[in-house]
């Protein structure tokens, strides 16, 4: 470590460095950390950022692998502020979890507030007996006191990878789902399960009753949250139909918070962890057209040379939030763990922990 202690400087500090000594101290503090520390990161991040990763993969997969890793003391988590709560509250109590800037949020994410839940969840209750008829499912992209309001009615959470055998489970026990904050997710999956859409009606946190009628919410068995991804909505159904006249022969895959009409033209949807198993498992000279965000395409460009991968839009989507996570904050907390400084803990309240930890429980066990 050179001079200063590095919590002593800024992490703008950091910015100056060229990216030759950004990784060459990444190397060396987690060098020094050894075992203690683990580097998880998210299909979405910069490959200055994936070069350091222990592991790398979508939100189930690292939910599952900071559960499994008590051993390591440490968790710098590489993604965005969701998925380090999820990491929080899975993880043993001797585990300590870091986001390296923890501006890292996610728009879908906010576009659900626990008042605002809390205020749907009244109106339903004026409406049926909520408690017994509907089941809350969130979607993991949500605050922890989201999962938490879950744990505690009976709900259960969701990933992209799970949200069909969740749902299964859902409409198995009680009659309707409240789906949230993603209402693209949410219609994909009823959609492939045939759901009618007489039946799904759509729950807008700024009108009365969501925007619909009594009637309407009595008769829907899928009430989805108005939310969306900023990224995924970039994408069109005629990007999609440019591919196929352009390419007859391309292949279209694409994540399920896309709209329901890029969904239904592409031939293949999952998580990113999908995609990138997918593409990477088809024969050479195959033509891949993808819908999910910039930084996953360019290197699954990159890393599959024989086969030919293009990004499903014309315009640059790319998850700004997951963007904020750089060399230089990774380096910063790194350096900073490595001289015994927690920079950017992550810590759930425990009372929210114990309920959201029940929702995420229920998921796991079911996929
Ligand atoms: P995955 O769970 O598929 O990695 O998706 C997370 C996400 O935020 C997609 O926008
Ligand atoms: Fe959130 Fe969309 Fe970014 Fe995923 S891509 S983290 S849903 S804003």
């Amino acid at each position: 470590m050179n001079g200063l202690d590095a919590i002593q400087r800024s992490v703008t500090d950091y910015q100056t460095l060229s990216a030759e000594e950004l990784y060459a101290r990444t190397v060396e503090a987690k060098r020094e950390l050894g075992d203690r520390v683990m580097v998880l990161g998210h299909n979405y991040q910069r490959d200055e950022v994936i070069e350091h990763a222990d592991f790398q993969g979508d939100s189930l997969l690292l939910a599952k692998l900071a559960a499994e890793h008590a051993e390591r003391p440490y968790v710098i988590f590489c993604g965005v502020h969701f998925m380090a709560e999820t990491a929080d509250i899975l993880s043993r109590s001797n585990q300590t979890v870091i986001l390296p800037d923890m501006a890292a949020g996610c728009s879908m994410a906010d576009m659900a507030a626990i008042e605002q839940v809390d205020e749907c969840w009244e109106a339903l209750a004026r409406i049926l007996p909520v408690e017994e008829t509907v089941t809350p499912a969130v979607y993991v992209n949500s605050a922890a006191v989201l999962k938490a309001f879950c744990g505690e009615h009976e709900g259960i959470t969701c990933t992209s990878s799970n949200a069909r055998a969740v749902m299964e489970w859902a409409w198995a026990r009680r009659e309707k789902i409240l789906f949230f904050p993603d209402e693209h997710l949410g219609r994909n999956i009823a959609n492939k399960m045939g759901l009618p859409r007489e039946q799904m009606v759509v729950w807008d946190p700024f009108q009365p009753n969501g925007g619909n009628s009594v009637e309407a919410i009595r008769k829907a068995r899928l009430l989805l949250w108005k939310g969306h991804c900023s990224v995924h909505q970039m994408f069109q159904p005629a990007h999609v139909d440019y591919f196929r006249k352009q390419y007859p022969d391309v292949k279209i895959i694409v994540h399920p918070e896309c709209h329901e009409e890029v969904v239904s033209r592409a031939d293949l949807v999952g998580s990113t962890e999908f995609i990138i198993r997918t593409v990477a498992a088809a024969p050479p000279g195959t033509m891949w057209a993808v819908g999910t965000e910039l930084n996953l395409v360019n290197r699954l460009k990159r890393k599959q040379p024989d086969k030919r991968v293009f990004f499903l839009s014309s315009t640059v989507c790319q998850c700004a939030t997951m963007f904020r996570i750089d060399a230089p904050h990774l380096c910063w907390a790194m350096e900073n763990l490595a001289e015994g400084h927690v920079v950017n803990h992550i810590l759930v309240p425990d009372d929210e922990k114990v309920w959201a930890k029940l929702a995420l429980d229920r998921m796991m066990a079911v996929s």
